[in-house]
């Protein structure tokens, strides 16, 4: 009766994952999936399984342990089996690495478990920069942007509450986040960028980059600095005509008036 229960509930979890284990998992770590045994008897079969083809990746009968590989090989040199107890690691997790791993046990004791595994990308430091086509010359228009990012959300803190936010849960673009503060705000702001299990923040400081621009009107467009360039240019050479002008006149006036005397 009892096994007709277990048996029950084995083909039942799977369907349903109702005992299933999540785990996170940050791109580049190891994750260890437990059987919770403390040490595997004699009689003991222990299968480990990965993916909705339940492709077998790693197995312990009759004391003999194995793991093997699916076909694409994407768990090559990766998988350890813990000869206590059973339990598998990944080593130098991928997202390709990513799903759902069941464990059978059979013993004195039938059991199964699911462990359904997220992997996460390594953040990036989100990068702070200033619009200067929409600063004003009291106010910093500033945007918070991270690159080729998935399932990440952006925030800007003002100390610490929570300005404005944005998510995405695709697996690779591009997001900003704008913020327009006064020039002469004294709080702290900063930008975070997080997923389920990290996060990288990026602290604004207002004197070093809203007032980089002695006028905030010309302050860093390309077409701006050609056109001061070349009006310096211009006064330059102005400047240097009118000189030279003057210093013809003069000795101009002077042969002038050597003649006359
Ligand atoms: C596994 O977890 C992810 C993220 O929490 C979720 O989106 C997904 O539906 C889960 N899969 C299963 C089979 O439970
Ligand atoms: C300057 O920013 C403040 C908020 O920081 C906003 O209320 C105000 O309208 C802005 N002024 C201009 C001229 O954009
Ligand atoms: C960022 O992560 C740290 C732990 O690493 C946590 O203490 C902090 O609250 C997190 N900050 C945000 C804004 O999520």
């Amino acid at each position: 009766m009892f096994h007709m229960f277990v048996l029950f509930c084995l083909c039942w979890c799977r369907l349903t994952g109702v005992f299933g284990d999540s785990l996170s998992v940050m791109e580049g770590d190891s994750v260890t999936l437990n059987t919770n045994l403390t040490e595997i008897h004699k009689d003991d079969e222990i299968l480990w399984t990965f993916g909705a083809e339940n492709s077998l990746i790693a197995e312990i009968i009759g004391g003999s342990f194995s793991t093997s590989d699916v076909p694409d090989r994407r768990f090559r040199d990766r998988l350890k089996l813990d000869d206590q107890t059973g339990s598998l690691t990944i080593t130098n997790i991928r997202p390709e690495h990513a799903g759902v791993y069941q464990l059978e046990i059979r013993g004195a004791k039938l059991s199964a478990n699911t462990f359904n595994v997220s992997v996460y990308a390594r953040l990036p430091i989100p990068v702070i920069s200033k619009d200067c086509s929409s600063s004003s010359s009291s106010n910093c228009s500033l945007v918070c942007s991270a690159v080729n990012v998935g399932h990440v959300t952006l925030s800007w803190y003002k100390g610490n509450s929570l300005l404005s936010s944005i998510s995405v849960s695709d697996l690779s673009i591009s997001l900003s986040l704008p913020l327009e503060v006064e020039d002469q705000d004294k709080n702290t702001y900063s930008c975070v960028l997080n997923n389920p299990i990290s996060n990288q923040t990026q602290h604004l400081d207002i004197t070093h980059l809203c007032h980089t621009c002695p006028d905030s009107v010309h302050c860093c467009g390309p077409t701006e600095t050609v056109i001061r360039l070349v009006l310096s240019a211009l006064v330059g050479v102005a400047t240097a005509a009118v000189l030279l002008y003057d210093i013809r006149s003069t000795s101009c006036l002077k042969k002038k008036t050597e003649q006359i005397s």
